[in-house]
């Protein structure tokens, strides 16, 4: 009782004693330490303290850091006593504060730690073989130096994503469902020989990847989305430490749309029900993963259901008043629109970058003598960014040559069966993380070269992935930081999404091209198909310097008009590919009447220059008809400008969404009437 008195008057006249023992605190503090490396970066150093704290809980969480750190390691850094750790510690305030060269002891000591956790590298996670000795060692090791009560957890690693670039990823055969599988196994041993909690990561990453949001949950390929796979990983350790679900949690971190934090808590929580399997979890999921199509009852596709809707009249002003003149149009409207299309759904890209710099890789004879090959490689000044452009010139033409220009899909080695065209460096000098080697000219369906150059054009194109790779990874990876000022991490609201970027790459090749003597500069055709026929829309608005824009089967964000709400909606490109528009176009969702301009007006900014715009018959998902009144209401702003009705074209042909040789026959003849040959 006296001894007890005496503590109690210690703690009043000396906080600082309690203070030396990590504070006074609320009753329910928890304290959580990680012994772990950047995988333990992205689980607990965000969103982990937030979480609880919208439930009122009160979490410190210690890191124990070292890049690629594995159980061997930790255990011979133990054993040591080396001082060779940075030591993340979020307090209870969420401040999260790095303490360099930290032993194990040391942090061990540091709080009378409630949880501590271990996890494997991740190359290593799924080889059981290698977890012991040091599993064992390393329990005893910390059993010794923290409270008895404290509670031991293993925290299951993830696999990584299909085409991860990670050099470990041979060891699973470079298969992820290997991988999920084997970490499961490892894992699963581990924490049942020694008792352990778990906390199932692995399998809330693995079972994001079983809904719409599908691979964007890694940033590059291993390491977590900054956004959506960090706060999942967090919503799991959540309800794997406290035991509540974490379905209804209040707290979503900034740059995660609603639909993606809930489809994140909904993956948490099945993982902690089911930690060794996968759950689908088919929340608000338009897409069904048992057959890998659309759910039809998530997309319109019956037209007496289209809605009543009013397009924006292209030829009136924000303000109300009305455009009377060409110049009118080409001084005011259209700057106007632009700037609406760049702010609001786009987003905003630099110029030119001072200290581009471009070099010739390669040059030589193509397709047996018909055609001249040229490989550019376009360097940009900062974070060793680069791509490779791949040019087929007609071998024969004199002069500079007018020229087609269209991102690729795969890589310029599917554009042709060419021995001689390069693969990309295997991945890229800055980690793009994600990339399949695809075997030579599997597209070139799509790239009648023979054709193009036989007709007197050349043929500029490049993989739009080496612009910006097409999966959401937090605007990490590509060019899209190159714009970053100091201390910003994701685009602002009206700073480009990855269409933009890749819009953008199209201008920095039109650079070099005006350098090129053997291109006509001035007569260069933007092209694209589908996403990247969106792209070559939006070069050709932006970029004054493209000739023409010829759009095949854009849909959705490209030529079909929103407001009809037939096939594709922004619901779904928001929430398929957020990665594409900027921030403020997610206000649309489910709100496309409020839209300031509709995609007529995006096809009228192409004016007034040639503009060709095709669809396919059983291509519900682009909206034909939308396209086709998209155009219509483009062509009223050529009429009204005065300009012959010969610089629009349209087809609808047979078949379903693909870029084919019968469209391209069209979009040469087309050429043929508007460079003149
Ligand atoms: C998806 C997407 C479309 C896009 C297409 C493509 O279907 O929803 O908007 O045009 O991919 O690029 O092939």
């Amino acid at each position: 009782m006296r001894k007890s008195l005496l503590l109690a008057a210690l703690i009043l006249l000396f906080p600082t004693v309690l203070e030396a023992y990590g504070g006074p605190s609320r009753p329910d503090t928890l304290r959580v330490l990680a012994i772990g490396n950047s995988f333990s970066v992205d689980a607990v150093d965000q969103n982990l303290h937030e979480i609880a704290a919208a439930d009122g809980h009160v979490l410190i969480i210690g890191n124990m850091v070292i890049g690629g750190c594995f159980l061997e390691k930790h255990w011979r850094l133990a054993a040591g006593d080396s001082a060779r750790y940075s030591y993340h510690k979020t307090g209870p305030d969420g401040v999260l504060v790095k303490r360099p060269q930290t032993s194990m002891s040391w942090a061990l000591a540091d709080e009378k730690w409630d949880v501590v956790t271990f996890h494997q590298s991740s190359g290593l996670s799924g080889q059981a073989e290698s977890y012991e000795p040091y599993l064992t060692e390393l329990l005893r090791y910390v059993k010794a130096r923290t409270p008895r009560r404290c509670r031991m957890m293993m925290h299951q690693t993830w696999a990584y994503a299909e085409g991860s670039t990670n050099h470990n990823f041979p060891t699973y055969g470079r298969s992820q469902e290997q991988m999920y599988e084997a970490l499961c196994q490892a894992y699963g041993t581990a924490a049942k020989r020694h008792r352990m909690g778990l906390i199932p990561s692995g399998t809330a990453v693995q079972n994001s990847r079983h809904t719409f949001n599908r691979e964007n949950v890694t940033r590059d390929g291993y390491h977590l989305h900054k956004w959506f796979g960090r706060y999942l990983v967090a919503c799991t350790w959540y309800e794997a430490l406290y035991g509540t679900s974490v379905v209804g949690n209040a707290y979503r971190p900034p740059h995660l749309d609603g639909r993606r934090a809930a489809i994140a808590r909904q993956c948490a929580h099945a993982a902690c029900r089911h930690p060794f399997t996968v759950t689908r979890v088919d929340f608000d999921n338009p897409f069904d993963t048992s057959n890998g199509n659309w759910k039809p009852d998530y997309i319109n596709t019956d037209p007496s259901k289209v809605p009543d809707y009013t397009l924006p009249d292209a030829l009136t002003m924000q303000d109300g008043r009305p455009v009377q003149t060409a110049a009118q149009w080409f001084g005011q409207r259209r700057p106007e629109l632009l700037e609406l299309f760049e702010t609001e759904m786009f987003g905003k890209a630099p110029g030119r970058l001072e200290g581009t710099k471009w070099e010739m890789l390669e040059e030589g004879p193509a397709l047996g003598g018909l055609a001249r090959r040229k490989q550019v490689r376009i360097i940009f000044p900062r974070r060793g960014c680069y791509f490779t452009v791949l040019i087929y010139l007609p071998a024969q033409a004199k002069g500079p040559i007018p020229v087609f220009m269209g991102l690729n899909f795969e890589g310029n080695a599917t554009v042709q069966p060419d021995p001689a065209i390069l693969y990309p460096d295997p991945w890229r000098s800055d980690g793009y993380g994600i990339y399949v080697e695809q075997p030579r000219g599997t597209q070139s369906s799509r790239w009648p070269v023979d054709e193009i150059v036989r007709r007197g054009y050349g043929l500029v194109t490049f993989h739009n992935a080496e612009i910006d790779p097409d999966f959401d990874d937090g605007f990490d990876n590509g060019v899209t930081p190159l714009i970053y000022r100091e201390g910003q991490n994701f685009p602002e609201p009206d700073q480009w999404g990855t269409l933009s970027a890749w819009a953008w790459g199209m201008s920095r090749v039109l650079d070099y091209l005006e350098e090129d003597p053997d291109v006509d500069a001035a007569r260069v055709a933007a092209i694209g198909h589908s996403r990247l026929g969106k792209t070559a829309l939006l070069a050709a608005a932006r970029d004054e310097r493209f000739a023409m824009a010829i759009s095949n089967d854009s849909g959705c964000g490209g030529a079909a008009l929103s407001r009809r709400r037939y096939g594709e909606t922004i619901r779904f490109i928001t929430g398929n590919f957020p990665h594409w528009f900027c921030g403020n176009f997610f206000q649309y969702v489910d709100h496309e009447d409020a839209l300031p301009f509709d995609q007529h007006e995006f096809l009228a900014l192409i004016a007034p220059r040639p503009l060709y715009v095709a669809s396919a018959e059983d291509d519900s998902w682009t909206d034909p008809v939308g396209e086709r009144l998209a155009f219509q209401g483009a062509q009223a702003v050529y009429d009204f400008l005065g300009l012959d009705r010969s610089l629009t074209e349209y087809h609808i042909r047979e078949g379903a969404h693909e870029l084919t040789r019968e469209d391209w026959l069209r979009y040469l003849d087309f050429a043929d009437k508007h460079f003149n040959r």
